[in-house]
């Protein structure tokens, strides 16, 4: 299957909030290709952020397709809401969906791409059944409620084998990758088969977006050479 080109979606949990319609037209001149939107609900991560009404709000000043990261312990209660509002991704974790199938089939039902997700210490093996059903596999490298973590360096093992994963089932789920995303280590996700990086405050903290997206898409160019020796083949 041929790898789709390397997409960045930065993520708005590091804009200024006060000048949001703005931000999000920053980032969409400066060459961002999705809108990442965290939902925290303050119970299943230790902070609150936004919710549908934002996202409807964000669909009315932008075309780039938005990517809803649900932080929230019952995603399920939502997925009609956050749909209405005009997601085009929604992403739930595994540790909050006890019947994952049927949330994910909530989600297509919808006419909405359906995601999932899970935390550092989740084991891949956990999405192992559903991935031939959805669109993408957010794996996230850090644990999720704050923008500005370190990414942990053990998650690129678990990227690379969720590559793999991916690849020997045939499924179109596309690779994203949330959390301590950076010019400086952008090249050894990609490397590792991330076809989606998220970024916060590598983006929205510097004083060029588009030098900023540029460099981490530069990190793509800089490895397009070496994909063949990806980690696909461990
Ligand atoms: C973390 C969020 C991330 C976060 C990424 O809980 O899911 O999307 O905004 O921010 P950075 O890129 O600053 O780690
Ligand atoms: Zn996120």
């Amino acid at each position: 299957m041929t790898r789709p080109s390397l997409r960045i979606a930065p993520s708005i949990l590091s804009a200024d909030f006060a000048r949001l319609a703005e931000e999000v037209a920053r980032v969409e001149a400066a060459g961002a290709d999705l809108l990442h939107i965290d939902v925290m609900d303050g119970h299943f991560v230790p902070n609150l952020t936004v919710g549908p009404p934002i996202v409807a709000a964000l669909r009315k000043v932008t075309s780039l397709p938005l990517d809803v990261h649900l932080m929230m312990t019952n995603p399920d209660a939502f997925i009609p809401e956050f749909a209405e509002a005009g997601a085009d991704y929604l992403t739930v974790h595994v540790e909050t969906c006890p019947h994952l199938h049927r949330t994910v089939q909530s989600i297509k039902e919808r006419r909405v791409k359906a995601g999932v997700t899970l935390n550092p210490a989740t084991p891949l093996s956990t999405v192992e059944e559903i991935l031939a059903d959805v669109d993408l596999l957010l794996v996230m490298s850090v644990n999720p409620g704050f923008g500005g973590q370190q990414f942990i360096p053990s998650v690129l093992d678990k990227i690379a084998r969720a590559r793999q994963l991916i690849d020997r089932i045939g499924s179109a789920a596309l690779l994203e990758v949330d959390g301590g995303v950076k010019a400086a280590n952008a090249a050894g996700i990609i490397r590792a088969g991330a076809d989606i990086l998220v970024s916060g405050s590598a983006i929205f903290a510097s004083s060029d977006y588009s030098q900023m997206i540029a460099a981490l898409r530069g990190s793509a160019k800089a490895t397009a050479g070496s994909k063949a020796a990806s980690p696909r083949k461990r």
